[in-house]
């Protein structure tokens, strides 16, 4: 058997994706940053910076490290927000930047519609780190690289992630600019990011996946748009490999095996959130209907222009939902 890329030393960032221009892993390490070892898992006596340098979990607790010597907060709750949707990590306060560039190992995102940095600050008294945009598969990243930053996540102490995302609606009850809580999703991306020897420090080899959209979570969300008076669909989310976006005999297959949506993202990450025992909470923006739907073709613009129409009931939708999260966080009940 082929040994695992990490084992290999392959999956060190290519020059292919310029991931972390300015950043190799030949000229950085962890130990002269003063970041190993760390309390929780001290090195190995054997452990060299060539081995951390290609052990995911140590890159995850070096980029960790960095981000949180930058900030006096430790949220436990994270934030991925996806396309047209990145405003919120601007009106947090007591706000750290810190563009992915500057984090080891971070992939870059090249899709327009996405900042590239995590934002780490206080919504309302809730301390939350929020990516300000993600990377896709379609960009060239494997699925480990697509996952790197929620390892990242898990390694700073988040519980519990909000992702969200734009997707297309398969679903005729949705339109241009619904809201839906992804209640199950559809594997469709050809890969998976557990896939490789398993590393027992982030989780179990087979993950249960019958709960992985936490339902309190979901419950939650629910209550809260009621009482802004906002509709929150539910629905599966078909997550594809992209980046052209589906035929109209896909989108009809697709609704014939359960998808409501579809989309390009979210489904790895929410595998290696629940890897880790993170609890998830889900919501795509419906930016346009799917491929075959309507009579008018898609496209990115019009994906941007609906994130951004529907921005606001989002933000209040994020901001409400928060605090009870964090409660149960706190609480330390497992959703
Ligand atoms: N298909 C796939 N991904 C998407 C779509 C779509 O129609 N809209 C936004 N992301």
């Amino acid at each position: 058997m082929r040994a695992p890329p990490w084992k290999s030393g392959a999956s060190a960032p290519r020059k292919r994706f310029e991931i972390n221009a300015g950043f190799s892993p030949g000229s950085y390490s962890p130990i002269d940053d003063g970041l190993f070892p760390h309390p929780l898992y001290p090195l190995r006596q054997t452990d060299t910076a060539q081995e951390i340098m290609t052990d995911p979990f140590a890159l995850a607790e070096s980029a960790a490290q960095l981000i949180l010597a930058r900030t006096p907060l430790r949220p436990q709750i994270g934030l991925v927000l996806g396309s047209g949707l990145g405003g919120f990590a601007d009106s947090v306060t007591d706000a750290t930047r810190v563009p992915y560039a500057d984090i080891p190992s971070f992939p870059q995102s090249t899709a327009i519609g996405h900042a590239g940095r995590m934002v780490v600050g206080k919504a309302g008294s809730v301390a939350v780190a929020a990516m300000q945009g993600r990377v896709h598969l379609y960009e060239g990243y494997s699925a480990h690289e697509v996952t790197f930053p929620i390892r990242v996540f898990g390694r700073m102490g988040i519980r519990a992630v909000i992702l969200t995302n734009a997707a297309g609606g398969i679903n005729l009850g949705y339109s241009q600019g619904a809201l839906v809580l992804i209640r199950d999703h559809i594997n469709l991306q050809g890969t998976n990011p557990l896939a490789g020897a398993n590393d027992d420090r982030f989780g179990v080899r087979f993950p249960d996946m019958t709960q992985a959209y936490s339902r309190a979570y979901r419950e939650t969300a629910q209550e809260e748009a009621r009482k802004l008076g906002v509709t929150l669909h539910e629905g599966v989310y078909a997550g594809l490999l992209g980046p052209s976006y589906e035929t109209p005999a896909e989108i009809e297959y697709l609704r014939r095996i359960g998808a409501d949506l579809v989309g390009m993202s979210t489904v790895a990450e929410v595998i290696a959130a629940r890897h880790m025992g993170i609890s998830v909470l889900a919501i795509s923006c419906v930016t346009n209907m799917a491929a075959g739907i309507l009579d008018q073709p898609l496209s990115h613009a019009e994906v941007l222009e609906t994130g951004e129409r529907v921005k606001s009931t989002f933000e209040s939708l994020l901001r409400a939902v928060l605090p009870r999260i964090a409660k149960d966080v706190a609480e330390g009940s497992d959703a």
